[in-house]
């Protein structure tokens, strides 16, 4: 009985993981989206986007609580099925002395609780950087259509003339495309979309998914060092 009780909540965990994953691919896609623009020569193009965004006010401020509260659930949910998955195969080695088929699957979780990690660590540095980075007040001022604005373009352009910063992007982004790789699939699966039909296609727009996502967060940095000369 308490052994279906327990399988119970760790598909109820697994579900909260795979939609609050699904939710946080919209936003990585979106945000890719409107980043795209820092690669057009006019600032204004970057800077009248984020202002727009600034501009939604109460909006802005009600997804942002909400993007919080889905990056949290993503969180603890994953590290409650990390646990739970390492206690069953602690649990199954003492019993069988041999975990069988689950060894393949468990190596996938372990890459994705370390690169979960370091995604976490990468978003409180970058949220912090940026987002809370330098402002009006410290001089990162533009005039859009007679208003005056955040000049983000500007502290975007600054920052990623830092070889160091660049050099952590890129690398993170590629962890990003192997987290995104496995947890869309994984994400599937927990919703129980494990069909011979479907399942190929989850892959493949996983793998789509990764490489472009990645790629495009990428190549960012490596553009704008290149095009500011590439010195700090
Ligand atoms: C080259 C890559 C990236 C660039 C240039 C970039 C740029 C930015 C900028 C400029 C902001 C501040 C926006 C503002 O204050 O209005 C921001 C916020 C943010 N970024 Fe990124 N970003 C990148 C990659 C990522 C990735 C890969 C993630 C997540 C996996 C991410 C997550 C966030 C989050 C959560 C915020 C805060 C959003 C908010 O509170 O409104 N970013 N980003």
């Amino acid at each position: 009985m308490s052994a279906k009780s327990k399988g119970l909540s760790s598909v109820g965990k697994k579900l909260i993981n795979g939609l609050t994953g699904l939710g946080l691919v919209f936003f990585v896609i979106v945000h890719l989206g409107g980043n795209l623009t820092l690669f057009s020569s006019n600032p204004d193009l970057f800077n009248s986007y984020a202002k727009k965004l600034h501009d939604l006010g109460f909006l802005l401020y009600a997804a942002e609580i909400g993007l919080l509260a889905v990056f949290i659930f993503h969180i603890v949910s994953a590290i409650s099925v990390y646990m739970s998955k390492r206690k069953a195969r602690a649990y199954g080695y003492h019993m069988k002395g041999n975990a069988g088929g689950a060894s393949r699957k468990s190596i996938s979780s372990v890459s994705m609780i370390y690169t979960g990690i370091i995604l976490m660590a990468f978003i409180i540095w970058h949220v912090i950087s940026l987002k809370f980075g330098p402002g009006i007040d410290q001089g990162y001022t533009t005039v859009l259509k007679g208003e005056t604005a955040r000049d983000l373009h500007k502290l975007v352009y600054e920052y990623f003339a830092n070889p160091f910063n660049v050099s952590v992007y890129v690398i993170v982004m590629v962890l990003l495309g192997f987290h995104l790789r496995h947890g869309f699939w994984s994400a599937f699966q927990s919703l129980g979309a494990n069909h011979p039909k479907y399942t190929p296609v989850i892959n493949t727009t996983g793998y789509i998914l990764a490489i472009v996502l990645a790629a495009g967060f990428l190549l960012i940095p490596i553009w704008i060092f290149i095009n500011t000369g590439g010195g700090v």
